[in-house]
């Protein structure tokens, strides 16, 4: 498959101070393919993906690498560009509450498709109805106030796939609802990266949720990149030791399996006072001296998986 997105050496910082937030994480995506970014909280995750969709918030920019997004894949939308869309965690948050669900949806169509009208209507009831909501017609009159966490997540979805978009980017879609929602949107997610062959990047705290989703997972620690791997070989042979210690800290119920989560010592280093070295020797049980003299630069451990540490997991 060709490749669709290429990040190189990306570096995202808040200029006034010069905090890197993201420094110099790269990775490449293939059209139909699915990244599972994972990560403690504060890690970058959502940062990599504001970068990506090129929203980053006021005050922060990209100030190094580059991102190449749309090469070798089928065009779309009003524009005649390859589109990015994005999802939140928060669906109702996300929403305008001064807007119905059918302005919301039919202004989407008319932006990425010049549908308007009849059409933009016809449309939107397609897109509610293709997501899952029923009675489609009279929901487009709606507020989001009106829905569940779970329904706004479909209209979420059902305004990303307005836009027609090659790389779907969704950031902890299904944290904010409950189990039984968050099987929906998984099931709905797997079922329209088959339908429209888009690429997916899916944000989660949940390995359980990347592992069902992803082709391949990265591990983001303090703004880099640590590891990345095809999903199954990351879950089975973790070799950096804090992507190891991540996956312990996973809950089982399996039954088999009633080893208790195990923690991570320590805590994650802030932005303004990163320690020299591996910014993760602190905390780890295999650090030596050179862990804390320079940062490990990343190199192959496997097919197509490769991690940042001088001495990762043997297999
Ligand atoms: N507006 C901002 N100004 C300055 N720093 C920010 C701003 N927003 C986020 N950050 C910092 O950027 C870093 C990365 O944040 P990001 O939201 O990408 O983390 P995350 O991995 O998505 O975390 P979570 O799992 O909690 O969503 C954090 O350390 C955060 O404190
Ligand atoms: S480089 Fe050293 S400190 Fe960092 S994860 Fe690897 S072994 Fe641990
Ligand atoms: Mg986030």
């Amino acid at each position: 498959m060709p490749t669709i997105l290429n990040v190189r050496d990306l570096v995202v910082e808040v200029p006034a101070t010069k905090i890197k937030i993201i420094d110099g994480v790269s990775f490449s995506l293939e059209a139909g393919q699915t990244l599972g970014l994972v990560g403690e909280s504060g890690c970058g995750k959502s940062m990599t993906c504001y970068a990506v969709a090129n929203m980053l918030p006021r005050g922060i920019a990209k100030t190094g690498g580059s991102i190449e997004f749309g090469e070798g894949s089928a065009v779309s939308g009003k524009s005649g560009k390859p589109t990015i869309a994005m999802i939140f965690q928060d669906p109702t948050s996300s929403l305008n509450p001064v807007h119905t669900i059918g302005y919301y949806l039919e202004s989407a169509l008319y932006r990425h498709q010049g549908l308007r009208g009849k059409d933009a209507r016809m449309e939107a009831m397609r897109l509610l109805e293709r997501v899952g909501i029923d009675r489609a017609n009279s929901r487009l009159r709606s507020y989001p106030h009106q829905f569940s966490g779970g329904m706004n997540q479909r209209v979420m979805i059902a305004h990303a796939l307005a836009a027609k978009p090659q790389l779907l980017i969704a950031d902890e879609p299904t944290t904010a609802l409950d189990v039984t929602m968050q099987a929906q949107i998984l099931h709905l997610l797997e079922e329209l990266k088959d339908e429209t062959g888009m690429a997916l990047i899916i944000v989660s705290h949940d390995l359980g949720v990347i592992a069902r989703l992803a082709d391949k997972a990265a591990v983001m620690y303090c703004g880099k990149l640590v590891e990345t791997a095809p999903v199954a070989e990351l879950l089975a042979r973790p070799a950096h030791p804090y992507a190891r210690a991540l996956i312990g800290c996973m809950p089982s119920i399996d039954a088999e399996e009633l080893e208790p989560p195990v923690p991570i010592p320590g805590s994650v280093p802030l932005l303004d006072s990163l320690p020299k070295g591996c910014y993760f020797h602190p905390r780890c049980s295999r650090a030596s001296a050179e862990c804390s003299a320079l940062f490990p630069k990343s190199s192959n451990v496997g097919l197509a998986h490769e991690t940042a540490c001088y001495h990762p997991v043997a297999a």
